[in-house]
Order: C-alpha cells, then sequence, then structure tokens
C-alpha cells in the first residue's frame, strides 16, 4: 500500500498544485492524506481549502486550521522575537478576515487524528497514525533533536506498537527514524519549507507486510507566483522573501516562524 502524505500547505496554492501533479506521476498510489494548515501566511486560503475538497483529500487539522475554524486568539505559532510575532499577528488576521464562511467552517471540522490499518482492521497492524504534530497537540514542536524517550512517550499517548508508523509535520523541516521498531516521519511542508531549500514537500510512504519505507520528494514550482501573490495580496512582504530563501531569512532579517 502506498500513501502520499502532504503537509503544512499554508494557502500555497502554486505549491500545491506543483505537489499534486509530482503524485499523479508517481506509479500505485492508493490514496493521498494531507496533515494539516492548509492555510495561513499565504495568500490563497479558500482556493486551497477548495482544491483539497474536490480531490476529497482526507486530513487533519493543523494549529492554524483549528484556530482560524474556532476563532482562537492567535494562531498558536511560535515566535522568538518582536519582529517574527508582529508577522504572525498580521498573517493571523489577514487570514481570518479573507476565509469565506465556507472555508472557515471546513477547518473547523476537520478531525485532530486519522488512523490507518493499511492491511485492513481485520488484522493486528501496522497502524499509521496521521496527525498534525503530536498526538496530543497540534502545537507541540517535534523536530528532529528530541530523544528516543520522548518519541517513544508520544507512541505510547498514541497507543502504538512496534511496527507501527505516526506522520506528522508542523516544524516544515521532514525528517525519519525507527525507535523500538516504530517509525516516526515528519513530512516538511508543502508550502513553506524552513530547511533551506525552497522546493516543495511530500512524502511517500509504502507499507508492504511488516516493512515500512519513507521517501521524501521535493518538487520545483513557481515560487514567485506565490511570491507575487502575497505582496498583491497585502500580506506582509517578508513573508514573501521567506518562501524565497526556503525559511532562512533569520540571517537576513527575521520572518514568523511557521
Ligand atoms: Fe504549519
Amino acid at each position: 500500500m502506498r500513501y502520499a502524505l502532504i503537509s503544512d500547505i499554508h494557502a500555497n496554492q502554486p505549491a500545491l498544485e506543483a505537489v499534486l501533479a509530482s503524485i499523479r506521476r508517481q506509479p500505485d498510489v492508493a490514496a493521498v492524506y494531507h496533515l494539516g494548515d492548509l492555510v495561513g501566511y499565504g495568500p490563497w486560503p479558500n482556493e486551497t481549502v477548495k482544491l483539497i475538497q474536490e480531490l476529497a483529500i482526507s486530513g487533519v487539522a493543523g494549529n492554524y486550521d483549528s484556530t482560524v475554524g474556532t476563532d482562537y486568539k492567535h494562531c498558536g505559532c511560535r515566535y522568538e522575537d518582536p519582529v517574527q510575532e508582529e508577522l504572525s499577528h498580521a498573517s493571523y488576521s489577514w487570514t481570518r478576515r479573507h476565509v469565506s464562511p465556507e472555508t472557515k467552517a471546513f477547518l473547523a471540522g476537520l478531525p485532530f487524528r486519522i488512523d490507518l490499518l493499511p492491511h485492513g482492521g481485520h488484522t493486528a497492524g501496522p497502524r499509521l497514525v496521521l496527525v498534525h504534530a503530536s498526538p496530543t497537540l497540534n502545537t507541540l514542536y517535534w523536530t528532529e533533536d528530541r530523544d528516543d524517550a520522548f518519541c517513544l512517550k508520544m507512541a505510547s499517548l498514541a497507543g502504538m506498537k512496534a511496527g507501527d508508523a505516526i506522520a506528522f509535520g508542523h516544524t516544515h523541516i521532514p525528517w525519519h527514524r525507527e525507535t523500538g521498531g516504530i517509525h516516526f516521519l515528519n513530512t516538511g511542508s508543502v508550502g513553506r519549507p524552513k530547511d533551506g531549500d525552497r522546493r516543495a514537500g511530500y512524502v511517500l510512504l509504502d507499507v508492504n507486510g511488516r516493512e515500512i519505507r519513507a521517501e521524501t520528494i521535493r518538487v520545483s514550482y513557481d515560487v514567485e507566483r506565490t511570491m507575487r501573490g502575497i505582496r498583491d495580496s497585502g500580506l506582509p512582504e517578508l513573508l514573501a522573501d521567506y518562501l524565497d530563501t526556503g525559511g532562512r531569512l533569520r540571517s537576513r532579517n527575521s520572518a514568523a516562524s511557521i
């Protein structure tokens, strides 16, 4: 069974379209799932949600989705300095003002977690758990430097066992490791990468018997089109520069995180 996992699209329609085109070229993809943060920071929240709906791509609620959907006071994003904080608030305010009632209702209705059993629910496993950030909160930053004890605690909280896998995004930096027989997989970001590579990212996950294999794919897209879209929309200019540098803007200026 082969799945395509896409996360953190962040209203970047050109990046999403490029990733979907890449997935269509991959053989034997049984289903596509998204891991949340459909909106925020980018200029096309309604168009992004409409495309996800039209293609019937199931997925979970990112922090941006659930905070916009429930009128929360902030987006649940992390910021490390006053510039980041200002950008984060500007993006959140813009997104809340521009989502349609239909988009907002869709975001509010997304589930927190999806479980897949590729070999059917009549067998013991393996189980594939899909969340935005962690099994407990969709705002927690599960970065690669978290130790094995942290990963295994999360797996335990999610009711997982050896042979299972958990996939998540939120940090916008992909990583994968196997600990205690459990696969921990951050799928990176479609529309707002932070690892210095401005290409869109997604993951192909193959489950074959007890073997689980993940491949991170990067896709070039028309970044300049999204940068123009940001500038034309009234979103902060720095958000466009952030995409241009693959999230490494901090060395030159500063920019909102996640
Ligand atoms: Fe995100």
